[in-house]
């Protein structure tokens, strides 16, 4: 015989609509005392993950090239647990890049730029920039960032990939190789961090409501030979079961996830976040 239902349930949940109680051991999302480095914090993703980890006590190093994004941005942070110091830097500058990841705790590998045009069209020069943003600048970044935190046995690596990194999409020749590209580097980072305390992850979202996002609409149309108002529905999320954007604070959330002491064995792996994308 089952036992009455009441009987299962363990106290505070009486009612299926009331707020859980905490668990022992729930995840705390605090970074006090952290310093974290986040590149593209100007906007997007990054300002999304600079203003989390920020309220989660860390201290945010917000890179960027866009002076205005961050200035806004550390006016936003104002009151925050935590500290947002602005970084004016143009990623294509690696030297420069790798100097300012020196002594960071946490590392968010976000910046990203992105063109949507056939093979043929595509200019190499624009290939070329989004290789040296979206690649080599993280790997020159993981390389600053590593010996501070091989030195005291802790780091955190999180790599804003895609659904990209993973999935092809037409069109995007210099963006799907970046993230496959980064996915490969992170987890090259992983098996290398381990033995020092350092765990290095990707993000992979589908679709965010970003302004990379709302750049990309009328490019899609024209590549796709689609009017604008059809591209979300039968191009951005055509593949997603989820059919809506994800916001970036959404994602900012999985980021710090993965920088909590809970999250010290996941390390070499892409948490997707892409509505059921690739469960195809
Ligand atoms: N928006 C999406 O749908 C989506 C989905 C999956 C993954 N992503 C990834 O998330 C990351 C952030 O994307 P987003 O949508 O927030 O983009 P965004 O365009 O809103 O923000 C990107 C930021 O990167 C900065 N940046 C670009 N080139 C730079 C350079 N050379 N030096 C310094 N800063 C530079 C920009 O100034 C900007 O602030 C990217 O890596 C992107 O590929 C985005």
């Amino acid at each position: 015989m089952s036992a009455p239902i009441s009987s299962t349930l363990g106290p505070g949940s009486a009612s299926p609509t009331a707020s859980p109680a905490p668990l022992p051991g729930a995840v705390a999302l605090d970074l006090t005392g952290r310093t974290a480095l986040v590149t593209g914090a100007a906007g997007g993703i990054g300002r999304a993950c600079a203003l989390r980890l920020a309220a989660a006590g860390a201290r945010v190093r917000a890179v960027d090239r866009a002076a205005e994004g961050l200035e806004t941005l550390v006016g936003e942070a104002a009151g925050l647990p935590g500290s947002v110091d602005p970084r004016l830097l143009d990623l294509t500058d690696l030297d420069a890049a790798e100097g300012a990841a020196a002594g960071a705790d946490v590392l968010v590998n976000n910046a990203g730029l992105q063109l949507v045009r056939p093979i043929e069209d595509f200019p190499p020069d624009v290939f070329h920039t989004v290789l040296t943003v979206m690649l080599e600048a993280p790997f020159r970044l993981i390389r600053g960032a590593l010996p501070h935190m091989y030195a005291q046995g802790w780091g955190r690596i999180v790599n804003l990939s895609s659904v990209h990194g993973l999935r092809a999409s037409a069109f995007k020749s210099a963006y799907v190789a970046a993230k496959h590209g980064l996915e490969g580097l992170s987890k090259t980072a992983a098996l290398e961090g381990a033995p020092h305390g350092v765990t290095s992850n990707c993000v992979s979202p589908g679709y965010v409501r970003t302004p990379l996002v709302e750049r990309q609409v009328a490019d899609q149309a024209a590549a796709h030979g689609i009017p604008r108002e059809r591209v979300l529905s039968e191009v951005l999320l055509k593949d997603s079961a989820l059919k809506r954007l994800i916001e970036p604070e959404e994602v900012a959330e999985a980021v710090l996830y993965l920088c909590t002491p809970q999250a010290s064995f996941i390390t070499g792996t892409s948490l997707t976040l892409d509505g059921g994308w690739t469960a195809h």
